[in-house]
């Protein structure tokens, strides 16, 4: 099992979390907006390590007692080896702190690599919004994780 160093993103991490963005993810938010999330007090923005270089990230906003996931996204040579898993366990850890109960998020319904990742790590699909996205047209399906499940991987984690 590959282990993930998840450290918060800083400004000298910028310019390569933002490449990850850039690369994964359709359409990509400009560069300063996503450097103003760094500042940014509700924002809990991570990033996954492997050999010296972040190849992950998971970008968090934590307000009024739940977790906007933004955006989460890992470069695809270094899918499948856990690190969305590890970036979501440490969201979650960070979000508890702040006093959030639940980490909610939209994903495209066409996108079944991260349906079935969320469903994994415990999501359940709470509604819909059509037409949400453009570029192309869809509905965007509304996730929810409530954060006291969480507490089980936790204490488990040592075992
Ligand atoms: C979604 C994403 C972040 C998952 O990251 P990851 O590091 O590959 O995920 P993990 O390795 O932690 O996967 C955990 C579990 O999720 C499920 N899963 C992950 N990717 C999957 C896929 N492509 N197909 C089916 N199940 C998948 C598996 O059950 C996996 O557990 P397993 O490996 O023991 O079977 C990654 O696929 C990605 O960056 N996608 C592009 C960006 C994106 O769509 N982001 C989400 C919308 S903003």
């Amino acid at each position: 099992m590959t282990h993930w160093d998840i450290r918060p993103v800083t400004a000298a991490d910028l310019d390569a979390v933002y490449a990850i963005f850039a690369a994964c993810i359709s359409p990509c938010w400009k560069k300063e907006t996503f450097a103003a999330r760094l500042d940014h007090p509700c924002a809990v923005v991570l990033a996954a390590w492997q050999e010296g270089k972040p190849v992950g990230f998971a970008d968090g906003e934590c307000a009024f007692g739940l977790c906007e996931l933004n955006n989460i996204a890992v470069l695809p040579q270094y899918r499948c080896r856990g690190a969305g898993n590890a970036l979501l366990l440490a969201l979650g850890r960070a979000a508890k702190q702040r006093d959030c109960v639940a980490i909610q998020l939209e994903v495209r319904q066409s996108n079944q690599a991260a349906l079935a990742f969320y469903r994994e790590n415990g999501f359940v699909q709470v509604g819909r919004r059509k037409n949400y996205y453009t570029a192309p047209t869809e509905d965007a399906l509304l996730l929810d994780k409530h954060l006291q499940e969480e507490e089980k991987d936790d204490e488990t984690a040592g075992d």
